[in-house]
């Protein structure tokens, strides 16, 4: 199946490594042009290199997204260098575990500016070009537990996923007459090299086997270029249909019915 994502921009946030970096990476194998940002310089710039090593052309900026200013930056530096933007997927993100009763402001802001305000700042600053370009794609990876609780400990991130999911739908139905779709992602649990699943499989071999045994339908983790496959779908007009939707992509993982 031809995507049709040739030619086009899509912009990564933390595209780096992990999920965003296997993203970028299915986006530029479909023709796109890439722009990429992580705080850790080196490991972006590695990327960059392997990405251009395959034929893409790539922008990576050194940025941390819950600056606000960043977001305009990168936007901006991605019109300046390829004219515009077609596709966005806010990909940052990460966690603050804790019991509610136990946790500090400055833990809910830390991950509300991570997992939330970065990704806010970031959708409204790519809607000029978007517009300007008569349309384009904006999309959230959130997570299962955006869509279900994900037990105790995770107030803070099972906040900010489902308030991810909650916008997008909102801003799927103000941004569609712009021909803007907006969408979200549930991941369930992806394992890849150096990611917090393949840490925990190494540290405890059996406890995860319990785990897969109890909540992993297929019987394995979910891989992260099974994510990306999916994001580049959606992003592309294959999905044309596809807006304001919260897609999983979870092997079975998830309980709700909705
Ligand atoms: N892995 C899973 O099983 C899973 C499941 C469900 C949902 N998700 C979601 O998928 C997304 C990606 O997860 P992942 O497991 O791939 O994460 P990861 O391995 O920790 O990678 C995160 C990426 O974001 C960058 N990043 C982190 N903080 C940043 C900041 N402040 N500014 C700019 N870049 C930043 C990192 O680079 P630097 O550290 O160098 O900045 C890296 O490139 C997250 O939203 C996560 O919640 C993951």
């Amino acid at each position: 199946m031809d995507l049709g994502l040739r030619g086009k921009t899509a912009i990564v946030t933390g595209g780096s490594r992990g999920i965003g970096s296997y993203v970028a990476r299915a986006l530029a194998a479909e023709g796109c042009r890439v722009a990429i940002c992580a705080r850790g310089e080196e490991q972006l710039a590695a990327t960059a290199a392997a990405l251009e090593a395959e034929g893409a052309e790539v922008l990576a900026m050194p940025l941390d997204v819950t600056e606000p200013g960043s977001a305009a930056r990168l936007v901006a530096a991605t019109v300046e260098r390829f004219g515009g933007v077609d596709v966005l997927v806010n990909n940052v993100g990460g966690n603050k575990r804790g019991a509610f009763a136990e946790l500090t402001d400055g833990d809910w802001e830390a991950v509300l500016d991570l997992n939330f305000k970065s990704h806010q700042r970031m959708s409204r600053e790519v809607i000029p070009a978007m517009r300007a370009a008569g349309g384009g794609v904006i999309l959230f990876v959130a997570s299962i537990f955006g869509r279900e609780a994900g037990g105790r400990g995770l107030a803070i991130y099972n906040t900010t996923k489902s308030a991810l999911i909650s916008m997008a739908k909102i801003m799927a139905l103000e941004l569609a007459g712009d021909g803007i779709r907006v969408l979200s992602i549930a991941p369930g649990s992806i394992r890849f090299p150096g990611g917090s699943w393949d840490r925990r499989c190494l540290d405890d071999p059996e406890g995860m086997a319990e785990f897969i045994r109890e909540n992993l339908p297929l019987g394995r983790f979910g891989t992260a270029e099974e994510i990306a496959d999916v994001v580049a779908f959606l992003v592309s007009d294959r999905a044309s249909l596809v807006t304001g939707a919260c897609i999983n992509v979870d092997g079975g993982q998830s309980r709700s019915l909705i």
